[in-house]
């Protein structure tokens, strides 16, 4: 009857009970299985090992690790890679007393064997069907290899480039970073974490560890409750509403407590504020760094970090060798134990490893699935996606598929385009841009290759930045500049291809200088002094502070580390087969002293405006406030114009909606695609706003010549800030919208809200 008269609330209903039904068979699967344990195996469920197979991200690894899973002391393992591999260490947990199987995680960010965009790269892309595919193909391939817990995403809002590990993650706005937060968790949990090709996510890191003062990782970080809930909590809340299984805490402290003792965050924000259920984990021997923290002995920082929320002990083996006798001396108590190893048993239910604990473990899919054709095929079409065309001086690009092109440049002919955390990527597969240059033109070009510059002549940046990776190959710099300008005095055109290598970007790896080595600086100079057209395209994991280049470049793409396939998808956008679309999720700031630079900054006291600087107001004496390249930037092939913003209404009556629409015309010579975004300002408020706030975005495809109506639907809801009691709340008054291709390049139209 309730099915034929109301058929939503029937199947709204009867997917709630299926739900309820399920995690109530998990419970009672659960407590039954608890009953069983010994206190010991309960803490074994809570010790996460490596083996040191992977990347060690920190000076420790674990030992014994076989007896350990024999003796039921662990409860997952990360780092290793391969079915034959993992089957074999789930053997061994089998032949534990209880039979608990392992999870095996590890830090898939993009992509598994087939190496993806970075993250910062596919933010850029403002495609969440995309992103959703990026993070599904990762699962996908991760799966078919024995594996099924990642690491990722990491939803850290970061607005300081200098932080190495801004390529981790999708910049610096809130509102991206959650739609991204939720594309991703969906990507890789799919509808069903027991599917055998889903992956259980872990956001990271949990929290504020992209706000590390001064850019430097594992730094302290200080701010206030305001900004963390409008600014720096939305991306993780966004993953969690999403149903992200599991969080990671991060290094760093907050109020002067560090995240993986932080009750506060831990369990009055996370658990009890925003009704998380899943497992937490902290990061790489977070609980024993709380010893450098200052907190105490091990035994005390394990039973604070128990006592916060902590489930789960990545390396440290704090909780495996204290927590018994912090629960003998009544430091913790029974009951934070077991509520952490059912966290941990949970986790494994929803997987479906008591089913079948090899349910990952298929030979034939990692035959079959891994580095198959369909992976490549995604691997480029996310890498031609996420590419940001920074200038275009005359139309210069697309480049004609005709003539000399002198390809100059450390990045040119190289194969470390990879990123930071491909630690399952093949090197080998991955395709130069001198490669994928020859692919798209074939013999009608005439390519003069020349390395030009060597990635740095710096040898403590060079000694740093090689701890992992392919050696930088080193020449000599007078010679090699001297082949760049004979092959640019041949040349119709020049494409230098310049940048960090994939060690000078990610985890440890801050810069305090984010310009261009000078020994690429010096070359792109040299080449600009011939005269002819310079295409400079950008390889990087970070926003880098390149005026000058930017003034002496004809034209900038900014490739980013696209991954196995950034040699085709740069061939394919500069030679026109792909009109860029992508779009800055991080601002480009002109020198180091401007950050943190973003543009959703408070208006101060004084502000300076538009134009030279003035005295008495905020600004510089030696620079501008203006960003080099602002947040939403980039460039297409084409044009597109811009109507007037139009609202439904020049009032909003509280509770109601508006429409807030521009005409959008392709007014250029090619296909293409544009992201409109739409921000609002509240300019009078009892708590001080940001001059520009993103409340909506959409990318969307138009033919030359076409013109597009595209609406937003703005609600109460998105007027809404926090205010001194952390609650949302509302103020009736004027609103300014703005409506653009960029944040710095807007319309503007005003409402009243009554
Ligand atoms: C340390 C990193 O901070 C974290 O992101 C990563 O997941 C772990 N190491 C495990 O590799």
């Amino acid at each position: 009857m309730l099915r034929k008269i109301f058929p939503i609330l029937f199947i709204i209903l009867t997917f709630t009970a299926t739900a309820q039904s399920q995690s109530s068979k998990m419970y009672t699967f659960v407590a039954e299985l608890m009953k069983k344990m010994t206190l010991d195996e309960k803490i074994g469920q809570l010790n996460l090992l490596t083996d040191g197979g992977g990347v060690p991200t920190g000076s420790v690894v674990n030992t014994d690790v076989e007896s350990k899973i024999k003796e039921g002391k662990v409860g997952g393992l990360f780092g290793i890679t391969g079915v034959e591999k993992i089957r074999r260490a789930q053997e061994i947990a089998i032949m534990s007393r209880l039979k608990i199987p392992l999870i095996f995680g590890l830090d898939i960010i993009h992509g598994y064997r087939t190496t993806l965009p970075i993250p910062l790269a596919m933010a850029s892309s403002w495609d969440m069907k995309l992103i959703e595919k990026y993070a599904r193909t990762a699962s996908l391939e991760a799966t078919a290899d024995g594996l099924n817990w990642t690491f990722s995403p990491m939803v850290d809002i970061a607005r300081d480039p200098r932080w190495g590990r801004v390529a981790e993650g999708s910049g610096e706005d809130p509102y991206l970073g959650s739609q991204i937060a939720r594309a991703m968790v969906k990507g890789y949990q799919g509808n069903d974490l027991a599917d055998k090709t889903t992956l259980l996510a872990c956001v990271k890191h949990f929290a504020l560890y992209g706000a590390s003062e001064s850019g430097r990782d594992y730094n302290t970080t200080d701010m206030s409750r305001l900004r963390m809930y409008e600014s720096y909590f939305p991306p993780y809340k966004a993953a969690i509403d999403a149903g992200a299984g599991s969080i990671m805490s991060s290094f760093n402290e907050i109020d002067g407590i560090p995240a993986t003792a932080n009750k506060w965050l831990m369990t009055d924000v996370l658990r009890k504020e925003w009704g998380f259920k899943g497992m937490v984990v902290t990061d790489y021997t977070s609980i024993n760094e709380m010893i450098n923290h200052g907190l105490g002995d091990l035994k005390t920082v394990s039973a604070l970090a128990l006592k916060a929320g902590i489930d789960m002990d990545m390396v440290g083996e704090g909780f495996l060798t204290t927590l018994k006798k912090s629960l003998q001396e009544g430091k913790v108590t029974q009951k934070e134990i077991d509520d952490a190893c059912r966290r941990v048993l949970e986790a494994k239910y929803k997987l479906g490893l008591f089913d079948d604990p090899f349910r990952y473990c298929d030979l034939n899919r990692a035959k079959t699935e891994i580095t198959s054709t369909d992976k490549k095929a995604a691997a480029r079409e996310l890498a031609v996606h996420a590419q940001v065309l920074l200038k275009n001086d005359n139309n210069l690009l697309p480049l004609k598929k005709y003539g000399t092109i002198a390809l100059v440049g450390p990045m040119a002919n190289n194969m470390d385009m990879l990123g930071t955390w491909a630690i399952a990527g093949i090197p080998a597969n991955a395709v130069p841009v001198m490669t994928g240059i020859k692919n798209a033109v074939g013999s009608n070009v005439n390519i003069i290759y020349a390395k030009g510059a060597n990635i740095t002549d710096d040898s403590v940046l060079a000694r740093n930045a090689q701890v992992f990776g392919k050696k930088f190959e080193m020449g000599d710099p007078k010679l090699q500049l001297e082949e760049a300008l004979q092959a640019a005095a041949k040349a119709d055109v020049i494409v230098a291809v310049v940048g960090e290598s994939s060690e000078m970007t990610g985890e440890a790896a801050s810069r305090s200088d984010i310009s261009l080595p000078a020994s690429q600086r010096n070359l792109l100079e040299a080449l600009s002094k011939t005269g002819k057209p310079l295409v400079v395209v950008l390889m990087t994991g970070r926003p880098l502070a390149i005026v000058r280049e930017s003034e002496i470049a004809n034209a900038i793409l900014l490739s980013w580390f696209g991954g196995d396939e950034t040699g085709n998808a740069v061939a394919d956008v500069l030679f026109g087969n792909y009109n860029p679309s992508g779009k800055l999720p991080m601002t480009f700031p002109r020198n180091v002293g401007q950050i943190p630079i973003y543009y959703s900054h408070k208006r101060t006291g004084r502000p300076n405006g538009d134009g030279p600087t003035q005295k008495f107001r905020s600004n510089y004496l030696d620079a501008s406030n203006d960003p080099l390249y602002a947040f939403g930037h980039g460039l297409s092939y084409t044009n597109f114009s811009y109507s007037d913003v139009k609202l439904s209404s020049s009032r909003m009556i509280k509770g109601q909606a508006l429409k807030a629409s521009v005409t959008v015309t392709n007014s250029g010579n090619y296909d293409g695609e544009e992201v409109v975004q739409l921000y609002i300002n509240d300019p009078v408020a009892s708590v001080t706003q940001p001059v520009k706030k993103m409340i909506g975005f959409q990318k969307f495809a138009l033919r030359k010549g076409e013109s597009r109506e595209i609406s937003f639907t703005i609600t109460e809801e998105d007027l809404k800030f926090y205010n001194n009691d952390l609650k949302r709340i509302v103020e009736p008054g004027e609103f300014h919208v703005f409506i653009g291709g960029s944040s710095s390049d807007t319309r503007k139209a005003s409402f009243i809200l009554q």
